[in-house]
């Protein structure tokens, strides 16, 4: 069964930051690395969230409630987009960092990583970080299709050795491998 995924709410400021009580699954990751492609290939959906080639595109935290199942999808603002000014940049990551602080009911955070580039200071800061406040990490390499066989094989090995053996699932929206994967390891997460 193809589960709905419902836009209930979208924060852009510290302000308007609220502690949701349901069970939530956050999608982090580099700007343009693929999360708001990934929302609309879970979704079954092309237009859900809006994606642009251009890095930047999402600037607001949107919370996506997952139906039958009653828990949240949380597309944040990507990370490390150089052109944005120091302000913007400076701002996103603040929302980010007090979003990941201040969601006790966050089961998990879904780290989206290009498969096509190595290991980058910026996701690897990330992934330090939420281990060090003890949020479960669900580590996903995005845009296989991009990727041959081989080179998908050894950016998982890396990873996984990067991330003390935590295996990040191969996806790709353009094709949906590893959707089907993903929604059973958040499920797991979001439900126990
Ligand atoms: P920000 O909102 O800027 O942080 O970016 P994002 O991480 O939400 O990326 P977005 O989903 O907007 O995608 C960025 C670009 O990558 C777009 O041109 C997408 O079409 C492309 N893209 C995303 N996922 C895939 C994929 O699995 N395969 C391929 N080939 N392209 C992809
Ligand atoms: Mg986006």
């Amino acid at each position: 069964m193809q589960p709905q995924l419902i836009l209930e709410d979208t924060i852009y400021t510290l302000e308007q930051l609220q502690n949701v009580q349901a069970p939530q699954i956050a999608l982090a990751g580099r700007s343009n690395v693929g999360k708001s492609s990934l929302i609309n290939a879970l979704a079954g959906r092309k237009k859900l969230a809006r994606i642009s080639a251009t890095p930047g595109k999402t600037q607001s935290i949107n919370y996506y409630r997952v139906e039958p199942w009653g828990f949240y999808l949380v597309d944040l603002p990507g990370y490390g987009y150089a052109k944005a000014s120091k302000s913007d940049r400076e701002k996103w990551a603040k929302l980010i960092n007090a979003y990941l602080v201040g969601t006790s009911s966050l089961k998990a955070l879904a780290v989206l990583l290009d498969c096509r580039i190595p290991p980058q200071k910026l996701d690897i800061d990330l992934t330090a970080y939420a281990r060090s406040i003890k949020i479960p990490l669900l580590p996903v390499l995005t845009k296989a299709d991009k990727c041959k066989q081989k080179e998908r094989s050894a950016k998982q090995a890396e990873w996984a050795r990067l991330l003390e053996g935590v295996k990040p699932i191969i996806s790709s929206s353009s094709s949906g491998l590893g959707i089907n994967a993903l929604w059973d390891a958040m499920k797991l997460y979001a439900l126990g």
